[in-house]
């Protein structure tokens, strides 16, 4: 039979040094809530392990929004959530978690984690549970060693146990001890039972503490990990930077071993939920946002701002592009500095050039608008050349209107169409043509003004001659 164990997670804290509205849990790192990457791990731990698990979380600061994202994101958790309204230390948290939750006294096992560290992994839930199995110990918690080890509670270790000294409590001596409780814990939840009701407020905080349920003398197990940063708590902005950027190392090097090249790596940012395929190149200073995918084989150039878009293969994005919101075909080649707002849908073998700017596109096979564009509202269609300066005279101060162009067609430069228009097949317009009316396939277009030429008339307006 599978073990069962109650999974808490501590969330009620304000979290006021990170002096943000953003309730903790809920701030981000690579765009996603904190909470989510514990919850994933103890997810997976719990998947591998094969343990009976009811997650619970302990909510209290903002915890309707902490709640309510929650719910939505460990949807399939089926998490319970208990209310601690006031927060008297994570002791407190635990006993309020008993008071509401009389069944979870059955279950044999209850881990204990903190909302607000989220590079923690499965590996480690993992050999705390092998660790309480194998020694058959009352408890287990997680330490590691610090040259800082400011703010932690210290570890003095007994003959047999250990307990914990918060840094408040401690004397200078046992303030030099570097090794440290990273407030993880695997209990047998008949030790929790028997030491909760005697937490006291006895302390320099004047808080309910946990880790006061830990003795010198008892049966308790600290497990020292070797890995520091594995448990950084975000407590303040720069550990929440911090956290990000082990976050982001990790994933450029997990996507560089299995091949795609970043160039410069440290300038570059990836969003969690970034995918790119095998063999691109990431050019410096790029910053892949949102749900971006970029497909084989693609080159993204220096500069480039890619959010909540999809690059198929083969495609270059030239430098200083900025694309939000964007589908781009196969085998396209995008800027330098262009600029695809949302709804832009570019198919294969399209060419977008420098200043040309698209919102809500539909731009089909092997069309090109090479230079200096603004295309909104249309539907272009396959091999159909915009030339230079080409407008779409969308929007006419309170409605927006749409341009449709077919096949084949040939835009000459500097023309701006007036919609809502239509332009057939194999359509030729003129350079410099202002274009108001509908034109059928085949047709040629001109609407320009006629040229006055005067001989020798230029002297009245060149000031030397
Ligand atoms: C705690 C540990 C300390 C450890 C450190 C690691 C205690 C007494 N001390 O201290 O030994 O080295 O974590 O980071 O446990 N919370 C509640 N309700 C409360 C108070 C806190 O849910 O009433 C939650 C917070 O939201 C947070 C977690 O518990 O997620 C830890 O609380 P925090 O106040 O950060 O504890 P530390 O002082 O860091
Ligand atoms: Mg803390």
């Amino acid at each position: 039979m599978a073990d069962k164990i109650n999974i808490v997670i501590l969330a009620a804290g304000k979290g006021s040094r990170l002096k943000s509205d953003i309730a903790k849990p809920l701030c981000r790192a690579l765009e996603r809530p904190i909470v989510d990457y514990v919850i994933q791990e103890l997810k997976e731990f719990v998947g591998v392990t094969k343990l009976d698990a009811q997650f619970h979380i302990i909510i209290g600061h903002q915890g309707e929004k902490v709640q309510d994202h929650i719910k939505e994101s460990a949807k399939t958790l089926n998490p319970k959530f208990t209310w601690q309204k006031e927060q008297l230390g994570t002791g407190h948290a635990l006993m309020t978690f008993f008071e509401q939750n009389e069944e979870a006294k059955k279950n044999e096992y209850t881990l204990v984690v903190c909302a607000d560290t989220p590079l923690i992994t499965k590996e480690v839930f993992g050999t705390l549970y092998h660790s309480i199995k194998e020694n058959d110990s009352q408890a287990v918690c997680a330490t590691f060693e610090t040259p800082s080890p400011r703010g932690y509670g210290r570890i003095q270790r007994g003959e047999v146990g250990f307990c914990i000294i918060e840094e408040k409590d401690a004397t200078s001596d046992q303030r030099l001890i570097k090794e440290v409780n990273s407030a993880l814990y695997i209990f047998r939840t008949d030790h929790i039972e028997k030491r909760i009701n005697h937490l006291d407020q006895n302390n320099k905080a004047g808080e309910f503490y946990l880790t006061d349920l830990l003795k010198i003398g008892d049966n308790v197990t600290a497990e020292l990990f070797e890995d520091a940063n594995l448990f950084i708590g975000i407590n303040d902005l720069y550990q929440l930077a911090e956290v990000e950027e082990i976050m982001l190392k990790k994933k450029i090097a997990n996507l560089a071993y299995s091949g795609i090249r970043f160039i410069k790596p440290s300038t570059i940012y990836l969003s969690h939920e970034v995918s790119i395929d095998e063999g691109s190149v990431i050019g410096p200073n790029t910053f892949l946002t949102g749900k971006t995918h970029i497909g084989k084989n693609c080159v993204i150039e220096s500069g480039c701002t890619i959010k909540d878009s999809d690059i198929d293969q083969g495609s270059l994005i030239k430098a200083n592009t900025y694309l939000e919101g964007a589908q781009i075909g196969r085998e396209c080649a995008i800027g330098p500095m262009a600029r695809l707002r949302e709804g832009s849908i570019i198919g294969d073998n399209c060419k977008l050039g420098n200043f040309v700017e698209t919102k809500k596109v539909v731009f089909q096979k092997g069309s090109k608008a090479s230079h200096l564009s603004y295309i909104g509202d249309a539907q272009i269609g396959e091999g159909t050349n915009l030339g230079c300066g080409f407008i779409t005279c969308n929007y006419d101060g309170k409605n927006k209107h749409k341009t449709i162009i077919g096949n084949d067609s040939f835009i000459g430069s500097d023309t701006q169409v007036v919609a809502p228009i239509t332009i057939g097949d194999e359509c030729f317009v003129a350079s410099g043509s202002t274009i108001t009316e509908n034109m059928p396939d085949k047709s040629f277009a001109i609407a320009r003004q006629k040229q006055v030429t005067k001989k020798n008339y230029a002297k009245h307006f060149l000031k030397s001659k």
